[in-house]
């Protein structure tokens, strides 16, 4: 407990400080209706489970209850749906061990992947019994086969628990708790030759699993190794002697052809082999981050070592940072192939008689065939051809020692990126060409708040293009996937499945605007005057990913001023907003910068005069200053002609002057209408100052009561320690 006590608020404030700059998104995209497609049925949550049949043109979603073939290019478009339900007796027999009939005994749909044969293997929680089956899609129905096999093992019993599974060449590979309490787990291979992890907490110590990937090792390998399928988690550590439990990230990794051993391990894995992750998320952090989600990045024209990893980490205790580190898959794979390993050895303490078991490393001599190791040419050679054929000793190393010494760092030692905000829950890469010709890796990233954050690390620098809201209710985002087919992202939350493109370019209505936002889908059409979507086909476009020069953007015409009149002692509002929350907004009367008064007020996207007088006349003009890596720009966003008329007799105010397509056109919530005279705004003003004083009071009062009760306890604790 101490552990988590030491990460008091008092020293988490100045260092969220120092995140802030690179840290916040260029712009958040609120919920609009027409930013995305939506697919949901009434009644029907818990959208978590996907299956891409671009074959198919389809987007197969598992539900509560439910299975949907949706349409590929608009997800709002249903073509077939399947109901499976749990049967009354087994929601009855769930019921009867304690679990909510309501909720917990229902059919959770977990597992959905696609056959050889052209068919789909599904599976659910089906009322804390889990069972699994085939199901095809033809003539726009999708039809069970019933076929009601066991899913113990290949689906968690609890809907609310983290598993992960992968289908690889009509092999089932599957990383869930076994048993209606979720205390065993597994990592398992059905469908074929079945394998699994013994029963032991050497290998598996109260595991939360979270990604299993596959990586085609054997592919023109040299040695003649094996594919190799990776699982990513965490798990209690058994390598540290701290009285606390403590949880660490780990990768695991089994081989394709492993078939068991004779007499040791029959029928369970003979290359079980893990290692500790580590994202280093600040060094003064004391509990380390944990993995949430893992996503493997290939490209389909390189070999498999230039494969990524991409995994989030989120921090232990309340704080809200959340990261991602990659992970080169050579990285991942050279601890396993040359690494040391660790090994247990019992530590007797004189005094107390007591003894405990430490894991060091192991420095002695290592067996052939490598433990862990694929059969390869080498073990060819020595007539092993089949993991059957293995040797005892190498077995029982295996067995014995299976977690490795060397810890896996990042690419570059940190993460790739860091925020405070909204937990991160997954995420998915895509690769982009620039117009500069290279290759970007952009990160879409779904938050615990309904949102799509964007982002890319240029060469060490980190940066988010944006934060996009996809639901409309702040709700964790559950699955997300990308199709190559259409270029669009789903992403499935508890109450709907969402469509959206990889890139809206025409959000930025300038050159400045769109070069700035440094998003490689994006470039400015000189031509058009439009922020267009980059094609192989326009490889002029105004574009500088890497250092947001905009320079080379056209001088934009002159705005036309909007004419606004006011009369003397009313109040003036003038609208304006930034397209970009990295740039400061600044207003000009005639040249003049202004700053706030008791009568100018600088509100989010409007400048407010209250009681207006003669010398509040003039060209009032709206300006955005961004800096970026090369530069610091300038641009209009806003221009207005205010007249102030001196006599009592109102004048005729004109708000509808303006022209449709006003610069400051934010693409958002601009208002369709030129900015309006707000008569009455002082008794709002009153009201906002009678709001603050009772929100100091209160604040004052909830201090108050907190001291008397000691709730700052944590404070003091610390000192103690
Ligand atoms: C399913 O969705 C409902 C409604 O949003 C939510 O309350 C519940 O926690 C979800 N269940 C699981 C297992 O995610
Ligand atoms: C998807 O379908 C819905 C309903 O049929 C329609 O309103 C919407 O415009 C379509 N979206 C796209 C991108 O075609
Ligand atoms: C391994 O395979 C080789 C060539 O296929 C064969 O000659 C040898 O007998 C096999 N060894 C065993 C132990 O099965
Ligand atoms: C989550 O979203 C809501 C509105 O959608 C917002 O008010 C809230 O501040 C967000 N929370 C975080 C942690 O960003």
């Amino acid at each position: 407990m101490h552990l988590l006590l030491s990460l008091c608020v008092v020293w988490l404030l100045p260092m969220a400080w120092t995140l802030e700059g690179n840290s916040l998104p260029r712009r958040i995209i609120s919920y609009q209706q027409d930013n995305v497609d939506l697919f949901q049925e009434e009644g029907v949550f818990n959208y978590s489970t996907m299956l891409l049949r671009e074959d198919l043109g389809l987007l197969v979603i598992g539900a509560r209850e439910a299975v949907y073939a949706v349409d590929l290019h608009n997800v709002s478009i249903k073509f077939a749906s399947v109901k499976w339900e749990a049967t009354q007796a087994q929601t009855d027999d769930c019921g009867n061990k304690g679990k909510d009939p309501e909720t917990e005994c229902k059919n959770y749909i977990r597992v959905l992947h696609e056959m050889g044969d052209n068919r789909m293997y599904v599976c659910g929680t089906n009322a804390f019994d889990p069972q699994c089956d085939f199901m095809s899609y033809a003539d726009g129905t999708l039809t069970l086969e019933n076929k009601a096999e066991d899913g113990k093992g290949k689906c968690p019993f609890d809907p609310y628990q983290k598993f992960a599974s992968l289908m690889v060449d009509d092999d089932l590979y599957s990383a869930t708790s076994m048993d209606f309490l979720g205390s065993k787990s597994a990592l398992l291979r059905s469908l074929g030759v079945s394998i699994r992890t013994d029963e032991t907490e050497r290998l598996l110590k109260q595991p939360n699993f979270v990604s299993l990937v596959h990586i085609p090792e054997s592919v023109n390998s040299a040695t003649g190794d094996d594919d190799k399928v990776y699982l990513f988690f965490s798990e209690t550590a058994v390598e540290y002697d701290y009285y606390n439990k403590v949880v660490v990230s780990r990768v695991a990794r089994v081989c394709k052809g492993d078939l068991g051993g004779v007499w040791r391990l029959p029928k369970k894995w003979t290359s079980f082999l893990k290692a500790r992750l580590e994202c280093p998320i600040l060094e003064s952090w004391r509990l380390a981050y944990i993995i949430q989600d893992a996503y493997r990045w290939c490209d389909p024209f390189k070999p498999w070592t230039d494969c990524l990893i991409f995994t989030i980490f989120t921090p232990q205790d309340a704080s809200d940072l959340s990261a991602v580190c990659v992970y080169n898959m050579l990285d991942i794979s050279r601890v396993f192939t040359e690494g040391k390993y660790k090994t247990p050895v019992t530590v007797e303490i004189k005094e107390t008689e007591e003894s405990f078991v430490k894991w060091v490393m192991y420095s002695g001599e290592v067996p052939f065939p490598r433990p862990g190791a694929c059969i390869d040419d080498a073990a060819r050679k020595a007539n092993i051809n089949q993991t059957l054929d293995l040797p005892d000793k190498t077995l029982l190393f295996v067995k014995e020692k299976p977690l490795m010494d060397n810890v896996i760092q990042p690419v570059g030692k940190k993460p790739s990126l860091v925020r405070k905000g909204a937990t991160f829950t997954r995420i998915i890469v895509n690769q982009v060409q620039a117009a500069d010709d290279r290759m970007y890796h952009v990160m879409f990233i779904g938050t615990e708040n309904g949102t799509v954050v964007k982002a890319v690390n240029y060469d060490g620098e980190m940066f988010i293009i944006e934060e996009l809201h996809v639901f409309k209710s702040p709700e964790a985002i559950k699955i997300l996937r990308f199709s190559i087919v259409t270029d669009q992202l789903y992403a499935g939350s508890d109450s709907g499945v969402v469509q959206i493109p990889v890139a809206t370019c025409d959000r930025s209505s300038t050159c400045i605007d769109c070069v700035l936002n440094r998003d490689p889908y994006c470039g400015w059409d000189k031509e058009t005057g439009k922020c267009v979507a980059l094609s192989q086909l326009q490889k002029k476009l105004i574009q500088s990913v890497q250092d947001g020069d905009a320079s080379l953007c056209p001088k934009s015409a002159p705005n036309t001023p909007v004419n606004q009149s006011i009369w003397v002692g009313g109040n003036l509002k003038l609208h304006c907003t930034n397209p970009s929350i990295h740039a400061a907004t600044i207003w000009e009367q005639d040249g003049r910068t202004l700053s706030p008064t008791g009568r100018h007020y600088f509100l989010k996207d409007d400048l407010l005069i209250i009681n207006t007088s003669d010398s509040d006349a003039g060209l009032y003009s709206c300006l955005s200053v961004e800096r970026s890596k090369t530069n610091e720009y300038t641009s209009t966003l806003a221009e207005y002609q205010v007249n102030v008329a001196s006599s009592a007799i109102a004048p005729n105010v004109a708000p509808n002057d303006a022209p449709n397509d006003a610069p400051n056109d934010a693409p958002n919530d601009a208002p369709n209408d030129a900015p309006t005279v707000a008569p009455n705004v002082a008794p709002n003003v009153v009201g906002l100052y009678a709001a603050i004083a009772l929100f100091v009071i209160a604040f004052l009062g909830l201090l108050s009561w907190n001291v008397y009760n000691g709730h700052f306890t944590c404070i003091r604790r610390n000192e103690r320690t």
